[in-house]
């Protein structure tokens, strides 16, 4: 099968066109600053809305993979037309032209969708983000539930792993750590942290499958941000007494962040073969990867 995705050297895209491409499919690796390392890299500035339309033609992919967008919470905030542009008017572009070419379109999209009033959110309960990152990522969504064509929406949550140049929250906790540097962590956010070899291959069974719909994937723990970290200070034997507890309020941020955000993966449990994985699991496999990378 022929892929085109965006977000490719992005943390989660980067992830799967390495999956897709070993799994001997051809993908054109869509970026626009960051040159993926994996796939046919191919240039796309989704700012330049006409430039996809072309793009999608002439590569005419039977899926499409839309992982690129604005991801920065803050930035969404501040810069409300950026993050129009990219989350919401390059997403109905992209819908618009696979439809056209009748290609599957699937989604990545966030557990920022929610209120976090609740928490463990089935794919099935009612949205409602705080932020304009969670706005936009949920416009992006209503466009891709209007396509007549195939379509599958994925919404994960705190995606982690390493990656040559995304710092995710379990190697900066690491790092701070192992320099014996005394870190902050928020004790009074939940989310469902995702090990992004596990939602890859998840990904990919749907699509395998051709599967369609709604689809949490994420980790199948739901963690606070510093119990996290104490897992993570232990399995490396660093010192959890540099985690210092502070609470959502204290936080200088812009953007609101949803206080509870994990995700229900039971849908997935048992329809995939693949099953999302639990934090313990996903740190020990995440501490081998780290390990390798060491030897390298
Ligand atoms: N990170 C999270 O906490 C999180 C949580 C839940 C869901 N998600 C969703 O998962 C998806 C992937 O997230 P991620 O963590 O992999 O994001 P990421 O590492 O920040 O990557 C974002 C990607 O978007 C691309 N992009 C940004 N502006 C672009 C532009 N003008 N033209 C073309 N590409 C552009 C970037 O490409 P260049 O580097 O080439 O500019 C980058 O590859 C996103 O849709 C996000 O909303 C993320």
């Amino acid at each position: 099968m022929k892929f085109l995705v965006t977000g490719s050297a992005g943390l989660i895209g980067n992830q799967i066109v390495h999956d897709l491409e070993k799994s001997e499919q051809t993908v054109y690796s869509c970026y626009n600053k960051m040159k993926p390392v994996f796939g046919i890299p191919t240039k796309l500035d989704l700012i330049n809305l006409e430039n996809i339309g072309k793009i999608i033609k002439q590569i005419h992919p039977d899926v499409v993979i839309h992982s690129a967008a604005l991801t920065d919470v803050e930035k969404c905030d501040t810069d409300i037309e950026l993050a129009n542009i990219l989350n919401v008017k390059a997403t109905e572009v992209i819908a618009s032209e696979a439809e056209k070419i009748d290609s599957h379109l699937m989604y990545i999209s966030t557990d920022y969708v929610f209120d976090g009033k609740k928490g463990l959110y089935a794919e099935t309960d009612l949205t409602n983000p705080l932020n304009n990152y969670g706005k936009t990522k949920l416009f992006g969504e209503k466009i891709i539930q209007n396509k007549n064509s195939n379509w599958s929406i994925i919404r994960t949550s705190t995606p982690f792993g390493l990656h040559s140049f995304k710092k995710t929250f379990p190697t900066w906790v690491y790092e701070n750590l192992k320099n014996k540097k005394k870190i902050n962590i928020l004790e009074d956010q939940f989310t469902s942290p995702t090990y992004v070899p596990n939602l890859s291959k998840m990904i990919f069974e749907i699509i395998s499958r051709n599967l369609e719909g709604f689809f949490h994937l994420s980790g199948s723990t739901k963690i606070s941000r510093f119990e996290f970290a104490k897992m993570i200070a232990t399995k490396f034997n660093l010192d959890s007494t540099l985690l210092n507890p502070v609470r959502i309020d204290t936080m200088d941020w812009k953007a609101i962040r949803p206080i509870d955000s994990s995700l229900d993966v039971s849908k997935v449990n048992s329809l995939l073969k693949i099953k999302p994985i639990s934090i313990k699991q996903s740190l020990d496999e995440y501490s081998l990867q780290l390990t390798n990378s060491f030897s390298l």
